[in-house]
């Protein structure tokens, strides 16, 4: 044989025996993808499809209480319903008297055998010195679940540029979204481990994906999530009997996002009705972030993989509906 002729060969034998070893590459590549499909599904099925009545139960142990901030209205309100629905006692936050009073005569009158404690304390307006003597005075209480819900956009028109935020529309969104929550965090931590198991929601956004004309609450939203997933583990790592849960939401329905209630857009009420059916299966399936409303799943499930320049045109259209109904509702003129 001549050389020519045996390095031919050996050329062929080197061909075969790449192409198989790319075919066990793309076979091993094919089994670690569908299993991993699988595993997604069944984490799903088990998250969304998990009896809801039993979701509480880690939690519900003593004479639990549940303190839920920004607690007269929206979302707040709405989770505050279902846990009492769930025989929790309630400590209501908000920043009016008089209507966190109202909340707690609707509640009393609906569930008589409730307890119910009010917190007063602006999340914009009083000093965060004082938030160790506001959390010192529900200290003795069984506090098994605290719900940092207070957040948003604390002005109208809400979705405006970067250029158009002074100082004191940064500060106030930063506080109302991630400063005051890891304030208050930091000084029911003793208490909620004492009480363990016990559960923090952080209610998020959808906005932590980068919304467009709003830069400070994405930002502080983003916040929100990371500070949940380092807390949450956090607590498995020191043992710390506390599951902490970024809720994470589209649109819904309430005094500050006025959106036409829809299959995707729910009501506070059906919202808060969701949180409570699914945390359980989610800290259960070790979770520390979850989508509770299906839709909402489905919606950013879809955006996400999505090329950059299409979200781009879908955010513009979305913000720009968004804009035009502040101004109906809000009565505000055109910029
Ligand atoms: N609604 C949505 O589509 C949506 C979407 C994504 C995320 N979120 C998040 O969900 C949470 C609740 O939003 P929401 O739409 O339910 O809002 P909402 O209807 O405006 O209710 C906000 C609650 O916070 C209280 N609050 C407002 N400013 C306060 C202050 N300075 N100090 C103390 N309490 C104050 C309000 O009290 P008053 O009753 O006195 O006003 C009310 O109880 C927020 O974290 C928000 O970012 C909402």
């Amino acid at each position: 044989m001549s050389n020519m002729e045996s390095i031919f060969k050996m050329s062929g034998v080197n061909r075969l025996v790449n192409i198989s070893l790319l075919e066990r590459g793309l076979q091993l590549l094919g089994a670690f993808t569908a299993a991993s499909t699988v595993f997604k599904v069944v984490s799903l099925a088990r998250l969304y499809l998990s009896p809801s009545s039993l979701s509480l139960n880690r939690w519900k142990h003593g004479n639990p209480y549940a303190l839920v901030t920004g607690a007269t209205d929206g979302i707040g309100w709405g989770i505050v319903d279902a846990l009492a629905a769930r025989g929790f006692s309630i400590i209501l936050h908000g920043r009016d008297r008089n209507k966190l009073e109202d909340r707690r005569a609707i509640l009393q009158e609906q569930y008589p055998s409730l307890k119910t404690e009010i917190l007063v304390f602006d999340v914009l307006k009083d000093p965060y010195d004082n938030i160790e003597e506001l959390v010192s005075g529900i200290s003795h209480l069984n506090v098994t679940i605290l719900v940092n819900n207070v957040g948003g956009i604390p002005f109208m028109p809400g979705y405006i540029t970067l250029a158009e935020h002074d100082s004191s529309r940064i500060d106030h969104v930063i506080d109302m979204n991630a400063r005051f929550l890891a304030h208050f965090t930091r000084y029911m931590m003793p208490i909620l481990s004492r009480n363990g198991p016990s559960l923090i929601m952080n209610i998020g956004s959808a906005a932590e994906f980068g919304l467009p004309c709003a830069t400070v609450y994405s930002g502080a939203k983003g916040f929100v999530l990371s500070f949940s997933e380092a807390l949450a583990r956090e607590c498995k790592i020191s043992k710390t009997p506390v599951d902490v849960l970024n809720i994470n939401l589209g649109d819904v329905s309430t005094k500050q996002t006025p959106t036409p209630v829809r299959f995707a857009n729910p009501l506070a009420k059906d919202f808060g009705r969701d949180v409570v059916g699914r945390v359980g299966a989610a800290v259960a399936s070790d979770r520390n972030t979850v989508t509770p409303h299906i839709p909402h799943a489905i919606f950013l499930g879809v955006l996400k993989p999505l090329p950059e320049f299409v979200k781009v045109a879908f955010l513009r259209n979305m913000i720009q509906d968004a804009q035009a109904l502040h101004r109906k509702v809000f009565n505000l003129k055109e910029e």
